[in-house]
C-alpha cells in the first residue's frame, strides 16, 4: 500500500508537469486524468462521440487522428460521408465506400454510430436540386425520390446505426424573414410540412431498431416562448409529431456555441432536455463545439486574448455536458470534430475568422476544454447524475 501511494504521488507530479507516462503505468489502476473520455462516460451509460472525417481517418501521415478517435470516443458520426451528395452523387448510383469504412472502424473499436443525415436542405446532389429547379422532377416524383433515398440508406446501414438524424435543421432562425419561426428550405418549399412525418415513417419502416431523431441548432435554451423562439417552436413541433403517432424517438441539439455570445447556463439547458424527455423523447447533444473569434491578438499569440477564449470555450462544453448528465434520457454527447487541426469552423466562419472550437489543439494537445469535459464525467454521480434510461423505439 505504501509503495502504491508513493508511486501514485510520483505519477501525479509527473502528469502535472509533462505528458510523460511513467514506465510502470500499466502496473496500477490509471489515475482519473489518465482515463479516456469513453471510459469515464461509460460509468454513466453515456455515449461520448465525435464527428469523423473519413479522408483524415485513412490518412497514414496523420495517425494521431485515428488513434484518438478510437481511444477517446464510444460513438462516431460521419461528418459528411452519409450526406445525400456523398451517398448518391448520381441518381440511383450509391457510393457506400467511405461511409462503410467508418462503420467498419466503429465495429473494430466497439463504437456506436450516429447516422447523419437523411433529410436536409444542404449538401444535396445537383441532379436533385437542378431537376426540381428546371421542372424535370415533379412534386410527386420528388416525394418518391425522398422515400426511396431514405429506404435505401436506412436499409443499407440497418442494425449498425444507434441513432439516425432523420430530419436536420428544418426550422428557420429569428434572423430570417419572417422572423417568426417557420419550416424553411428545399423540402418544406417543395413538399410542404407533411414531409417530416413521412420521413420518420419511412425511416422506421426500413429499420425498426434505430432511434429516430429530429436534429437542430440554437435550441439549447428556451427564450421568451414567443413566435421567434426557435427552441419553443421545435418543442411544439415534436410535441405535435408525438401526439399524432409519428415514430420520432428523440431530439438532437447540435450545440454549436461561440464564446462571443451571451449563452446560457446548465440549468437552462437542462430545462430544455427535461421538456423534451417529458414528451417521451430521448435527447442528445450531437455536434458540440465552442468557437471563438480569431482576432489579430489571438493570431499573434497574445495570451491576454487567448486564455479567456480557451476558458470560455471549456465552460461552454461543460454547460451542455452537465445538462446532458443530469437528464437521464440524454443518451449521447457528440463533439463536431475533436481537434482544431480538422475542424469545420475556420473554413465556415470566415468573416470575422473564427476557430479554437474543439477539445484538442492543432498538434493534438488536449486543451482546457478536454480536461473540463473529462472532469465533468469523472466527478459527477448520484444523487443528481444517474445512469441513462434506454429509449425504446416507437413503433
Ligand atoms: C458541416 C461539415 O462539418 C463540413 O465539413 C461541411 O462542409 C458542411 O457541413 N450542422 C450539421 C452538419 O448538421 O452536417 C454540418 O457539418 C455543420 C452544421
Amino acid at each position: 500500500m505504501k509503495r502504491f501511494l508513493t508511486v501514485g504521488t510520483t505519477v501525479l507530479v509527473l502528469a502535472g508537469v509533462s505528458n510523460v507516462v511513467p514506465v510502470n503505468a500499466e502496473e496500477r489502476h490509471p489515475t482519473v486524468a489518465e482515463q479516456s473520455l469513453r471510459a469515464l462516460a461509460a460509468r454513466h451509460g453515456l455515449a461520448i462521440g465525435t464527428a469523423v472525417d473519413v479522408d483524415v481517418l485513412r490518412d497514414a501521415s496523420d495517425p494521431q487522428y485515428r488513434a484518438l478517435a478510437a481511444s477517446q470516443f464510444s460513438s462516431v458520426t460521419a461528418e459528411n460521408a452519409m450526406k445525400w451528395e456523398s451517398l448518391e452523387p448520381t441518381r440511383g448510383t450509391y457510393n457506400w465506400g467511405p461511409a462503410d469504412e467508418l462503420i467498419d472502424f466503429a465495429r473494430k473499436n466497439k463504437q456506436q454510430v450516429r447516422g447523419h443525415v437523411l433529410v436536409w436542405q444542404n449538401q444535396l446532389p445537383t441532379w436533385l436540386t437542378q431537376g426540381v429547379g428546371d421542372g424535370t422532377i415533379s412534386k410527386a416524383q420528388l416525394r418518391d425520390i425522398l422515400r426511396d433515398h431514405i429506404t435505401a440508406v436506412v436499409k443499407h446501414f440497418k442494425g449498425k446505426i444507434s441513432q439516425w438524424d432523420v430530419v436536420n435543421e428544418a426550422a428557420s432562425d429569428p434572423w430570417d424573414t419572417p422572423s417568426s419561426i417557420h419550416l424553411k428550405g428545399f423540402w418544406a418549399q417543395h413538399l410542404g410540412p407533411g414531409y417530416l412525418a413521412d420521413a420518420f415513417r419511412w425511416a422506421r419502416a426500413a429499420d425498426p431498431n434505430a432511434l429516430l431523431f429530429y436534429n437542430d441548432y440554437n435550441i439549447e435554451a428556451f427564450g421568451d416562448r414567443g413566435a421567434s423562439d426557435k427552441t419553443w417552436y421545435v418543442y411544439n413541433m415534436v410535441r405535435q409529431l408525438r401526439a399524432s403517432g409519428v415514430p420520432i424517438d428523440g431530439v438532437g441539439s447540435q450545440g454549436h456555441l461561440g464564446t462571443q455570445y451571451g449563452n446560457f447556463d446548465a440549468f437552462q439547458a437542462l430545462e430544455v432536455l427535461d421538456a423534451f424527455s417529458d414528451l417521451g423523447l430521448a435527447t442528445a447533444f450531437t455536434e458540440v463545439d465552442a468557437r471563438s473569434q480569431m482576432t489579430d491578438g489571438v493570431r499573434a499569440g497574445d495570451s491576454n486574448e487567448i486564455n479567456p477564449r480557451l476558458q470560455a470555450s471549456a465552460s461552454n462544453y461543460s454547460v451542455l455536458l452537465q445538462a446532458c448528465l443530469a437528464n437521464r434520457h440524454c443518451l449521447s454527447y457528440t463533439v463536431w470534430g475533436f481537434t482544431d487541426r480538422h475542424s469545420w469552423v475556420p473554413g465556415w466562419f470566415t468573416d470575422p475568422p473564427e476557430g479554437l472550437a474543439t477539445l484538442y489543439d492543432e498538434s493534438y494537445r488536449p486543451k482546457r476544454a478536454y480536461n473540463t469535459v473529462k472532469a465533468d464525467l469523472a466527478f459527477s454521480g448520484p444523487p443528481n447524475v444517474l445512469p441513462r434510461i434506454p429509449q425504446k423505439p416507437r413503433r
